[in-house]
Order: structure tokens, then sequence, then C-alpha cells
């Protein structure tokens, strides 16, 4: 794995952030959106992953009570498949253990393999379906949940 680091995101990364996210999702969010996330949503933590002092890569969680939702993540698509997103999914685990949460839920597409696989790299299992969650083509989503102990990194 290359040299990566996560840190929490700040306003001046939002142009990559939104860069990324148009190469990611067919209904991408707005600048806007992210801008509203980071300064209004007290709930929100958003963090980016670096490779020498290049946003390669994004994620967002939202914390609820004892419990952290994924709200996106997204890697650029010339840095996918070298362990960006698994340093991104670890970084997020980290995080939330600081502060004593230990659950992450979070949704996605049955036909997005490779989020899958990364997912279940870190024990995220499904445990529902949300019907026609996506609105771009209808398809389900699968919610998972991953459970997570302090001092257990596998990663
Ligand atoms: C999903 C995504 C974040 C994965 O990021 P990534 O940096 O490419 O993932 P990594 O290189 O860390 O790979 C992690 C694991 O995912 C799996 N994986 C990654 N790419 C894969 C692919 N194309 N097909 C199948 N499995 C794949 C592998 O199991 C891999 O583990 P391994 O390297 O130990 O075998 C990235 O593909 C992406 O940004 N996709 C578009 C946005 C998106 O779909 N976000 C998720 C919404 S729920």
């Amino acid at each position: 794995m290359e040299s990566a680091i996560v840190r929490k995101m700040e306003l001046s990364d939002i142009d990559s952030v939104v860069d990324i996210e148009k190469r990611s999702f067919p209904m991408p969010w707005t600048r806007g959106a992210f801008i509203s996330e980071l300064r209004r949503n007290k709930l929100a933590r958003y963090y980016v992953v670096e490779v020498g002092g290049r946003v390669v890569g994004y994620a967002g969680l939202w914390l609820v009570m004892n419990e952290a939702h994924i709200t996106n993540i997204a890697i650029h698509p010339k840095y996918r498949g070298r362990g960006m997103g698994k340093k991104l999914v670890g970084g997020l685990i980290e995080e939330i253990l600081k502060i004593n949460i230990y659950r992450i839920t979070l949704e996605v597409r049955p036909s997005n393999t490779a989020a899958l696989a990364l997912y279940k790299k870190f024990g995220f299992v499904p445990c529902g379906i949300r019907p026609e969650y996506y609105r771009d083509n209808n398809e389900d989503a699968i919610i998972m949940w991953g459970e997570f102990i302090k001092n257990d990194n596998k990663f």
C-alpha cells in the first residue's frame, strides 16, 4: 500500500472532493451539500485520504446516539485498487472507537461488488434491504452493519 494518511476534511478540500464525487456517483452531492455538512451538521464527521499531499478519496459519517452511519465514501478512479478504500474505512473505525462508538451502518448497491468486498473485509454483514432505495435506477440497497472493539485493529 502506498503511504497514505487519513485526516479530517477541511473546506479547502472541497474542490477535490466534488471532483471525485462527480467521477464516482450517478447522482453526485453538490458543493453546497458538502459545505453545509462541514459547517452546519453537528452530527457529521468527514475525512479525506491523502497521498503525497493530494486528496484521493473521502468519506463521511453521521453520528447518531451511539451509532455511526457512513454517508458516502469514494476513491478517485485513478487511485482505486491500491488499498486507499481500506485505509479510509480503517481510519473511520479508528475515529469512532476513540469516541466510544462501536457500531457502523451503511447502504450499498447489490451491484457494487468492489464496495461489498471492501466492507466484508472489515467484517460488515448484510442485515436487510431498503427496496428501491437508489433513485437513479430504483436499485435496492443492502443495509450492512459492522461491530468493532477497541484493541482489535486488523487494519
Ligand atoms: C468502493 C471503493 C471506495 C473501493 O476503494 P478502493 O480504494 O478501490 O479499494 P481498495 O483498493 O482498498 O480495496 C479494498 C478491497 O475491496 C475489494 N475490491 C476493490 N476493488 C475491487 C473490484 N474492482 N472488484 C472486486 N473487489 C474489489 C478487494 O477485496 C480489496 O481488498 P484486497 O485488495 O485485499 O483484495 C471504490 O471502488 C470507489 O470509490 N467506488 C465508487 C464509489 C462507491 O461505489 N462508493 C461506495 C458506495 S457504498
